[in-house]
């Protein structure tokens, strides 16, 4: 592998900076999402209990978002929490989750606010506990007005209802733009009325614990997506894993359903 010259930003580390240094940063993605899966596994793993999994997690988290703050990454989403995890998993893990993620919020804010990032958040917000919903409002508002990285968190989502509310977001706003007979859908209109309106499509999605599933996540964002699942465990993921896998994503050649460069040659004469 080639090294590319170019400047290693401040404050990787040592394996961080290795990998870096084969990155072309003219082509680092815009967006990256991120499946974090295997806290339970790697829990089970060392005979704890699930929740010390997820406690693990945040830790993996904290690396994760400052490497990619560091190589302006301009935006990271994290799906911390689906709809179906709400639904599926005992209670004292569910208040488990959300006192950590409390938690993480507080203690948080004033490294996102160093490393210049702005926390936002997709998912149904307002079925989240009441004290949940007022940690993140805090956090969000001490974050505004930071301009690099946007960090979004999924919490309580799930793309189907995403898209299930984007539908009705159309209805509403057609209702009071002079009646249903304006409405016009089309591609732009839908990507409009999605949680992720502030954002651009993800270019990279990651899914760590081996899994090949988008579980519900981003379905319509992630349409030309490239997908890097890695078998390491989210409570051992770290900022030099997330560089591997720009790594592997600058491996690839994306087509957009198009042809590749040499497919789209003329033939010769
Ligand atoms: C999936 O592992 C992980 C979750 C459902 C929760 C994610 C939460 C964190 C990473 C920690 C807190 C996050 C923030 C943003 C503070 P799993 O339990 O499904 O693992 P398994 O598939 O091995 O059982």
């Amino acid at each position: 592998m080639s090294t590319l010259q170019h400047k290693v930003p401040s404050g990787l580390d040592h394996k961080e900076s290795e990998v870096y240094r084969h990155l072309d940063p003219a082509r680092l993605p815009k967006h990256i999402a991120i499946i974090m899966d295997g806290n339970g596994r790697w829990a089970k793993r060392r005979h704890l209990p699930r929740v010390a999994g997820h406690r693990a997690g945040v830790a993996a988290v904290r690396s994760t978002v400052e490497t990619a703050a560091r190589i302006h990454i301009p935006a990271l989403t994290l799906y911390a929490f689906s709809e179906e995890n709400w639904k599926k998993r005992p209670k004292s893990e569910v208040d488990f989750l959300m006192r950590l993620l409390s938690r993480y919020l507080k203690a948080e804010v004033p490294t996102l606010n160093k490393n210049n990032i702005r926390l936002e958040y997709i998912g149904r917000q307002h079925e989240l506990p009441q004290d949940v919903q007022e940690r993140m409002s805090w956090a969000r508002e001490s974050t505004a007005s930071n301009t690099g990285m946007v960090l979004t968190l999924a919490l309580n989502y799930s793309a189907r209802s995403e898209l299930v509310d984007a539908f009705r977001s159309m209805l509403t706003a057609a209702a009071q733009n002079g009646g249903i007979e304006h409405l016009r859908i089309d591609e732009d209109a839908v990507s409009r009325h999605l949680y992720t309106r502030h954002l651009p499509d993800p270019d990279l999605v990651v899914r760590t614990s081996g899994e090949m599933r988008l579980s519900n996540f981003l379905l319509w964002q992630l349409a030309y997506a490239e997908i890097y699942v890695t078998s390491t465990l989210w409570p051992d993921f770290r900022g030099v894993h997330l560089l591997e896998g720009i790594a592997e994503y600058q491996k690839r050649e994306r087509r957009y359903g198009g042809l590749n460069h040499s497919e789209g040659r003329p033939p010769n004469p």
